[in-house]
């Protein structure tokens, strides 16, 4: 049988075809916009994605025995808020995960609140991307809007409503709402009062691997595929990516280089960061992780590339880059286009490059980009360190791991070994994957991974490489700091 994957990231969605033995038989991707309506704003229409997607699998199986589909899985962005009314119809462009529009609601929960109550009730304090301080900007900007709201979703939990007509959503998405309790897997009453919304405006809960119904039958028509074809719930991107590298049971790690950055360590058990600079949340495989997310990764990179630059030869602009000028770049880059959400929380930080000179050249501030990000997933993994976890080898996936300078960069940073899957497509494979639990292809998502998960090679740190990046790491941890107050004058 043949499962569909569907990553619903930031720029575009990916969508891939693969059998039961993990055989993947096609891709195709497709793009849709991003508007930044201000500066730090951030949002997507719900409606792009669904086109993107009813065109994309079509195209998907063209070629394909179509009979032979059995599910459809997806991970997704995670935090966006997408509200739709008593007709179902979305209401607003959803706010995503990398807005940065909800400072004065961020402070109103955290402060007021207050971050020990909001920790207590789901495992996590408020950061600008989650989805709670949407619905309390939404209430107080939009009344209009927030009064018509009659459910309440994420953006992959819109697409599984298009396509079986169910309002569901899975726990390690819901995790990052900051309405579910997360640790007992139900919706917290007391956080749903203070956004002023009720449970009925929630969609209902499921595990990642659990069926939540089959193709409505326009959809099943409109995409020549059965009626019988089972969508199960699906996971938050990084849930999803952490299954489709293997990242599940206790202590595991994946490193995701995507438009956003993160560092996710799984757990057989609930715990809880006592800073609260690590999220919290369910896993996929029906257990928990920690997570560190970093907004702007390999989009720092593309910004660097696409924008300033003008050139789309990556590897040609890394290929001067030596192992020689690995930890001797006197150029930094702060990585914090969109704000930063881990460790530090603050909307209002931004990109800088500091200490260029008359011979800085291109090649050092490109690596000096590269190097920012490695060094920003540092600071969460300096957060994981001080709670006692002892991290020694991560997986590695995104667009940003199929460059081999990036993920040497990043095995050196870190000084941790990162291996890659045969796939990049963490999400997709991960989606793909709970699709064939909630098939019963597989019993458990344990047991998908351990037969599917391929790794392709690994990088190991070079001790001499790893010993300068360690200099160069103690510099980087001075300049925000040191430029923090600064920020806010600069708005
Ligand atoms: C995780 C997060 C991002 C998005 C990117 O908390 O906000 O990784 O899920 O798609």
């Amino acid at each position: 049988m043949l499962y569909i994957g569907i990553d619903l990231g930031t720029s575009a969605v990916k969508l891939l075809l693969m059998d039961e033995e993990g055989r993947i038989q096609n891709e195709l991707s497709r793009e849709y916009p991003l508007e930044f309506p201000q500066p730090g704003w951030s949002q997507q229409a719900p409606e792009d994605w669904k086109n993107a997607v009813l065109e994309g699998i079509p195209a998907l199986l063209n070629g394909f025995d179509k009979s032979q589909v059995a599910g459809i899985g997806a991970g997704g962005q995670m935090h966006g808020l997408v509200v739709l009314d008593e007709n179902d119809q979305v209401i607003r462009p959803a706010i995503l995960w990398n807005d940065g529009r909800t400072a004065a609601e961020v402070d109103y929960l955290n402060e007021t609140i207050g971050r020990e109550k909001l920790s207590a009730l789901t495992a996590n304090i408020a950061f600008a991307g989650f989805t709670a301080p949407k619905i309390l900007w939404m209430r107080k900007n939009e009344p209009e809007n927030f009064a018509r709201i009659r459910k309440i979703m994420l953006p992959k939990d819109y697409i599984n409503y298009v396509l079986t007509g169910v309002h569901c959503t899975d726990y390690s998405d819901a995790s990052g709402m900051l309405l579910l309790d997360v640790k007992n897997k139900c919706w917290s009453r007391e956080m749903l009062d203070i956004c002023g919304i009720t449970e009925d405006q929630m969609p209902r809960l499921f595990e990642s691997y659990e069926a939540v119904g089959t193709l409505r039958p326009e959809i099943a028509q409109e995409l020549g595929l059965s009626e019988k074809v089972v969508v199960c719930a699906g996971a938050g991107d990084n849930a999803a990516a952490a299954v489709g590298t293997g990242t599940v049971g206790e202590g595991g790690c994946n490193i995701s280089l995507g438009t956003s950055g993160t560092l996710f360590i799984s757990s057989d058990h609930f715990g809880v960061d006592p800073h609260n600079a690590l999220h919290a949340f369910a896993h996929a495989d029906g257990h928990y992780h920690l997570m560190g997310c970093m907004l702007s990764a390999a989009s720092c990179n593309k910004w660097w590339m696409d924008e300033i630059l003008g050139s789309q030869d990556y590897a040609g602009a890394q290929k001067d880059i030596t192992d020689d000028k690995l930890g001797c770049n006197h150029v930094y880059f702060l990585p914090y286009l969109m704000g930063e959400r881990s460790p530090i929380n603050d909307t209002n930080a931004r990109s800088v490059f500091v200490g260029m000179t008359m011979d800085t050249s291109r090649a050092d501030m490109t690596q000096a980009v590269l190097e920012g990000v490695a060094f920003a997933i540092r600071d969460s993994f300096e957060v994981a360190r001080s709670l006692g976890l002892d991290i020694r080898r991560s997986m590695i996936c995104g667009g940003g791991a199929k460059s081999p300078l990036w993920k040497k960069i990043m095995a050196n940073v870190l000084n941790v070994e990162l291996t890659t899957p045969v796939s990049e497509q963490g999400p997709g494979m991960g989606g793909a994957m709970l699709a064939m639990v909630a098939c019963g292809a597989y019993p458990s998502v344990q047991a998908v991974c351990a037969k599917l998960v391929q790794t392709a090679d690994a990088v190991t740190p070079d001790p001499e490489i790893a010993g300068r990046y360690e200099e160069r790491y103690r510099q980087f941890s001075k300049l925000y700091p040191a430029l923090k107050g600064v920020f806010p004058q600069l708005l």
